[in-house]
């Protein structure tokens, strides 16, 4: 589904991401079990009805980009093997997969790859390969069928005669449907009926949860821990940290400065309509209903969404059916500033037309919202991208044509401005946003000796806000719009003292670090949902001078490996002292929704020493085996230093062998 905002849409920064589940793309594999778990693929995934039915695998034949095309079965795996260690294995033999599918405890799993070198490379290098006593075999795979012709199918069989376009109350066959309103408000602000006060209790348990799962998984990967955790956790409702209270967002409503809209067939019958779909793709609807009576979409954007449906309409072209892979008119994407400006960015498939009629278009809808009935929508910055040549999985490699207007939009944030660009990340709900960034700030604990690191900084949003502070702001960030925003907002701003690297922050962040002598560093990361690389976590953890990090987490818990990765004993792998959590805080930027935003301020154990105190080898004759083997553990690892909250290692020891 496109971002019907009950998301917190584009954390990669990617506002042109079109929608998920279009069989171009189709949705992102993760190693959970799916429903067709078990099953081998000698009829490709999706069962044995797909495979009679050609129709379903259209989708590969058109001319766009879908790594299903480039599938391959590894089969005898090894027995418990993760998607990580799968991932591991391939890139050890150089493979960079892009997509895998794992079934639980099966042995044999899918890997799709980019293009057809790469996935012959696979079948070459890992076909006979021995892992962990198992010879691997591998073999071509047929593409997954497309999952709403699949839900069709199925409702079918069932004598459903397919899934209408809206939801029937559920066993009411006979009563009224709910109105049109009600259920898209229940699919992109499920908590649209919800007392505020009360979402912001559900999102602070959310958080609660997550600080009592780390305090857990703390335990376990770093016994050293033990004492401190335990007396945290005695303090704190079982958290590893305290939680301060959930700052609210200051808009409840009109909030969202973005939305992506798809265009199809509205839920009320009507033709080339721009809204937000009802249900799921896989779910076999495409109805979308339009946002006039969403709570969370600003009016500004509304307006530009009625005039652009007006214009759509006007024009001889469709909307684009990813059922049929047929049409044009697939998805407007508006972002509004507080300055009063708009972009909108129209996604249209050009399928077979010529030059001169898409030029044609492209100059009728600059008319239109230049002099025409548009002129009033507010849009400022009028873009056109041509969604069906996308050939490659890199959302950036869309070129954005500039119809009218400006090239970019401006916003205003903490007193600051900042130039936001189409393909750049910009936080959804300004307002809120500054309340986090102030957040950060607050904790952060910067002089004008410190060096702040933007990591994933996006328009340069956060180190910006922090420059006048401290000495100096490195921003890393891999969207290349972004970074050019970046530089020029730096200048915008009257600031000297800030710089701005592109690129992956696995690939350039390890260096920047190691290169930087100051002895005050901190580091402000804020990851896509997914969170960091684990290159960034472990080089974040080399860097002994590197004391404090605040960590700004959109997705709490899909961030936990990080958390876990800063915070476990040293090891083989992990160099460094560990951090552990100091203080946490949710706050919401996405009211009406599940979602909210994180704050993890985390510090660097202090420990002096790792050697063992002297007295205690001589002590632990006396001791069972389990003592000494506890005693020994605690003993080796790390020797506190006598701060607030610390017990000291050595009474600890003693503690143990009295
Ligand atoms: C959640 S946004 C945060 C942006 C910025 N801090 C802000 O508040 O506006 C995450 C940013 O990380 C960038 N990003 C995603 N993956 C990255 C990577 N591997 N290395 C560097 N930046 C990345 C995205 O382009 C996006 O701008």
């Amino acid at each position: 589904m496109a971002d019907v905002s009950d998301t917190p849409p584009s954390k990669e920064g990617t506002p042109v991401l079109p929608p998920k589940e279009t069989p171009d793309l189709p949705p992102k594999e993760t190693p959970d079990l799916p429903q067709d778990a078990g099953k081998s693929d000698e009829k490709a995934e999706g069962g044995s009805e797909a495979a009679s039915d050609p129709s379903m695998y259209r989708y590969i034949k058109n001319d766009l980009f879908t790594s299903e095309i480039f599938k391959v079965e590894i089969r005898n795996l090894p027995k418990f093997i993760g998607f990580n260690d799968l991932k591991k294995f391939l890139s050890k033999h150089g493979l960079n997969p892009h997509k895998i599918k794992l079934f639980g405890k099966q042995t044999f799993a899918f890997v799709t790859f980019k293009n057809e070198e790469e996935r012959d490379k696979a079948m070459k290098m890992v076909h006979g390969v021995q892992w962990k006593g198992q010879v691997l075999s591998v073999r071509l795979a047929k593409p997954k069928a497309d999952p709403i012709l699949r839900k069709r199918r199925q409702d079918e069989g069932e004598g459903a005669g397919g899934q209408p376009p809206s939801k029937r109350a559920e066993g009411k066959e006979e009563e009224e449907e709910e109105a049109l309103s009600v259920q898209i408000a229940n699919v992109v602000t499920p908590l649209w009926n919800v007392p505020y006060e009360e979402q912001l209790k559900r999102k602070e348990q959310q958080v609660v949860g997550v600080l009592q799962t780390l305090a857990k998984e703390i335990g376990s990967t770093n016994k050293a821990m033990l004492p401190w955790l335990f007396a945290q956790k005695g303090k704190y409702n079982r958290m590893c940290c305290p939680l301060e209270a959930i700052r609210p967002s200051p808009t409840l409503t009109e909030y969202r400065n973005k939305c992506e809209f798809l265009i199809s067939m509205g839920a009320n019958g009507e033709d080339k309509t721009i809204g937000f779909r009802l249900g799921k793709y896989k779910g076999g609807s495409c109805a979308v209903v339009g946002p006039a009576d969403t709570s969370h979409v600003s009016a500004e954007a509304k307006r530009v969404v009625s005039q652009f449906q007006k214009f759509i309409r006007t024009t001889a072209y469709s909307m684009y059916s990813p059922e049929t892979y047929e049409g044009h008119w697939k998805q407007l994407t508006v972002r509004t500033t507080r300055t009063k400006q708009a972009m909108a960015v129209a996604f249209f498939n050009p399928q077979k037309l010529e030059e001169e009629e898409i030029t044609a278009l492209k100059s009728s809808m600059r008319d239109y919202f230049t002099d025409g009935e548009g002129k009033d929508s507010g849009v400022t910055s009028l873009y056109f991208v041509r969604e069906g040549q996308r050939t490659s999985p890199n959302l950036e490699d869309l070129p954005c044509e500039l119809v009218s207007g400006e090239s970019s939009i401006h916003e205003e944030l903490l007193g600051l401005k900042f130039r936001i660009s189409p393909h750049s990340f910009f936080q959804v709900n300004t307002g809120a946003a500054e309340v986090l960034y102030s957040a950060v700030g607050e904790w952060a604990q910067l002089d004008q000796d410190s060096t702040v690191l933007d990591v994933c900084c996006g328009t340069g949003t956060i180190g910006i806000s922090l420059a006048k502070r401290v000495k100096k702001v490195i921003g890393i960030e891999m969207c290349q719009e972004a970074v050019e925003d970046a530089k020029v907002n730096a200048k915008l701003n009257g600031l000297s003292n800030v710089e701005f690297h592109c690129g992956k922050a696995e690939d350039v962040f390890p260096n920047i670090l190691n290169a930087l002598v100051s002895p005050n560093i901190t580091a402000i990361v804020d990851p896509p949902r997914a969170g960091l690389h684990s290159k960034v976590v472990l080089a974040i953890r080399r860097a002994e001078h590197l004391k404090r990090l605040v960590y700004v987490a959109c997705n709490a818990k899909a961030a936990m490996n990080n958390f876990i990765d800063l915070c476990r004993a040293p090891s083989n792998r992990v160099h460094g002292a560990p951090f552990r959590p100091v203080r946490a805080m949710a706050v919401d930027l996405f009211p009406q929704t599940m979602h909210v935003e994180m704050l993890l301020l985390l510090e660097r154990v202090d420990y002096t020493s790792q050697q063992q105190p002297a007295t205690a080898p001589r002590k632990k004759r006396h001791l069972s085996r389990r003592k000494q083997a506890l005693s020994l553990t605690l003993c080796t690892l790390y020797q506190y230093s006598e701060q607030p909250g610390n017990i000291h290692f050595n009474s600890l020891c003693e503690a143990d062998s009295s």
